[in-house]
């Protein structure tokens, strides 16, 4: 078959059940038609972006699942909708593997045509940045009843790992894979431009820093040093060598 067959075939598919189910002619319109590539990376630059954006979309809608969940205090469906989430987080992470096969300077060309679009504009990823306050405000309400219950008895005081335990890990879980996904984005962009590059609309990129560090459930991460300064004070924060030779 000639290359023009191959592309009309991708381009244009046989609408069965199966298609017109999923509208995979829509879909597969979604992208550069494949004449007009700047430069053959450019599908996977588009297709990687779009597929993540799909995924964040299914995230955000699970999280929003797990608020009304929450207010019912049904905690096996949080648990196994946070599962879903976190497998989703994972697979974003993973998946920035597939751009790392692009040449610099190929991006380069990809990047002429992307006007001064940038990923802090992402509909998905702006959305999941409103969540999580709403996310503690319902952990806090229907799993500390109402501030009555601190984050340390649960934790080590009243310790039981019990379902307040489990959804806090859930949750923390969250915040670990959000922040990991980000400090993953820049190990790309160090690939790609350079970590001491500028974004399509001027702002160094190392700004982002800022962004990868930020914690969404502070008090779910002081526990732990908070316990290990309380253990520590009781037992001693330098301790003897247990072989007698350090
Ligand atoms: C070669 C590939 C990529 C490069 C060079 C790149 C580059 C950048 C740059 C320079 C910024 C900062 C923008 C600004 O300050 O306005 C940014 C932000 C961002 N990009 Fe990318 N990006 C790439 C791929 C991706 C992919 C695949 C996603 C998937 C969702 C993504 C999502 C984001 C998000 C969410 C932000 C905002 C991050 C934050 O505020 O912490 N990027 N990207």
């Amino acid at each position: 078959m000639q290359r023009k067959e191959y592309f009309d075939i991708i381009e244009q598919p046989e609408m069965l059940d199966y298609g017109v189910y999923l509208q995979c002619d829509k879909l597969l319109a979604c992208q550069k038609p494949l004449n007009d590539l700047c430069t053959a990376d450019e599908l996977q630059f588009q297709i990687v972006h779009q597929v993540e954006e799909l995924w964040m979309k299914l995230m955000a809608f699970s999280l929003v699942e797990i608020l009304d969940y929450m207010k019912a205090k049904q905690s096996h469906r949080i648990l196994t909708l946070f599962k879903r989430v976190h497998a989703l987080q994972r697979m974003m992470i993973e998946q920035l593997d597939v751009l790392e096969t692009m040449s610099p300077k190929e991006y380069q060309q990809i990047r002429l045509q992307l006007g001064n679009g940038s990923g802090q504009e992402s509909p998905g990823f702006r959305l999941l940045l409103k969540i999580p306050p709403d996310l503690w405000e319902h952990f806090e309400t229907y799993y500390l009843d109402e501030g009555a219950l601190s984050v340390q008895q649960i934790y080590d005081d009243e310790y039981s790992h019990d379902e307040r335990y489990a959804v806090a890990e859930a949750l923390i879980e969250f915040d670990e894979l959000f922040q990991r996904f980000r400090w993953r984005h820049l190990f790309l962009i160090n690939r790609s431009i350079g970590i001491s590059a500028k974004s399509l609309k001027g702002r160094p990129v190392d700004l982002l820093k800022r962004g990868a560090s930020q914690q969404f459930f502070p008090e779910l991460w002081n526990v732990r040093s908070e316990m290990t300064d309380s253990w520590g004070s009781e037992h001693g924060v330098k301790r003897s060598s247990i072989s007698g030779k350090s």
